[in-house]
């Protein structure tokens, strides 16, 4: 190796190693669980993680100890329910990753899952607005149409609400799509980033195959549009009633956590899909949506149209629009009469 590129070498190691030692805590909140274990060993992998808080209504110290033996740098604490377990496990927290309350079975959309995860989402929203309010907040926890509207409407009702740093994971959606057609044209999925907009459920999922060049036809694209819409249900049948997307799910969560920590590490031009606060389709009920958005140090940076569609994606998104907007309702409403 040349003296100049040994040098230059080892600027980038320096530089690298400051970025990554800049201090990032990150919690998540319902650690132990399905997605929560498999999430907390990613981000205990990623450099840029310098602490983790692991919080769980049952075992969050006992899958923290586990975790803390990796031989990364970052800190591991698990938090328990005590009077100041979630208040402590939140404050200084950069990001918080909620993936806390109950998954479906077999039969059972995400809708149904609302009566319980309602409540959940709303309690710990509370606890982020008082003990962590400028964090980064990444809802897992389903339906994730109605539990973004609950935690922006807790936010509000407390004064601290700021609709650049709240996100819905759609992360799975986009990665399902970019999967399966690679599955279908024979190319590396990793080299695939198919565009989903929409929401987190059933018919508001809309993949933009179009914007990706491919042109499917018939039953084809209808079974592919299918796949990628009802995924989920593929591996809620496949566990027979064990629980839904927990390992895929962890990957999407920690690539969108890992997007967050580049672009507020100074990293220009990261683009992940999100269900954020949108301007999009406000004047049709719908005050969230999810497009690829611009990530930034502030959270949300630029908001991408939906751009260049097909008549076919036009249809499917005026079926998405119109379950959207209900869900979205549900949720602040929810929120308002159970504050
Ligand atoms: P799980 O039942 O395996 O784990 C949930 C964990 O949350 C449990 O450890 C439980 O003790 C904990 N928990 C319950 N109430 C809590 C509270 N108040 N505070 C803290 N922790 C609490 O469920 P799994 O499979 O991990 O799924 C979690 C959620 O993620 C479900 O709502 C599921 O529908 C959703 N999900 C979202 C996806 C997405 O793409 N956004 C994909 C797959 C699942």
């Amino acid at each position: 190796m040349s003296f100049s590129r040994h040098v230059f070498g080892a600027v980038q190691r320096r530089a690298f190693s400051a970025s990554t030692r800049s201090n990032s805590k990150v919690a998540v909140l319902g650690a132990s669980g399905g997605i929560g274990q498999p999430l907390s060993l990613l981000l205990k992998l990623n450099p840029r993680v310098s602490e983790l808080a692991l919080y769980d209504v049952r075992g969050g110290p006992g899958v923290a100890a586990d975790i803390s033996h990796i031989n990364t740098k970052s800190t591991v604490k698990g938090y328990d329910p005590t009077p100041s377990g979630l208040k402590e496990c939140l404050t200084g927290a950069e990001i918080v990753l909620i993936p806390a309350g109950v998954p479906r079975k077999p039969g059972m959309t995400r809708d149904d899952l609302f009566n319980t995860n309602a409540s959940i989402v709303r309690d710990l929203a509370k606890a982020c607005a008082d003990a962590a309010p400028e964090a980064n907040i990444l809802i897992i926890s389903n339906p994730v149409n109605s539990t973004v509207p609950i935690t922006a409407e807790v936010f509000k009702s407390k004064g601290v609400y700021n609709p650049k740093r709240l996100f819905g994971v759609t992360t799975l959606d986009v990665v399902r799509a970019s999967r399966f057609i690679s599955q279908l044209k024979g190319t590396d999925p990793a080299n695939e980033n198919i565009t989903v907009v929409g929401g987190h459920s059933g018919a508001t999922i809309v993949p933009l195959l179009s914007q990706s060049g491919y042109e499917l036809k018939g039953d084809q694209l209808d079974e592919y549009i299918h796949r990628v819409q009802f995924g989920g249900d593929e591996v809620v049948q496949a566990k027979g009633g064990a629980g839904s997307a927990t390992l895929s799910m962890a990957m999407a969560g920690a690539r969108f956590a890992e997007s967050l920590l580049k672009a507020a590490q100074g990293e220009k031009g990261v683009i992940e899909p999100t269900f954020v606060d949108s301007p999009l389709y406000k004047d049709q009920g719908c005050d969230f949506f999810a497009s690829n958005v611009e990530l930034g140090p502030n959270g949300v940076e630029k908001i991408h149209p939906v751009g260049k569609i097909t008549p076919h994606e036009q249809k499917l998104l005026d079926v998405c629009l119109k379950d959207l907007a209900g869900n979205i309702k549900k949720g602040v409403a929810f929120a308002k009469e159970n504050p």
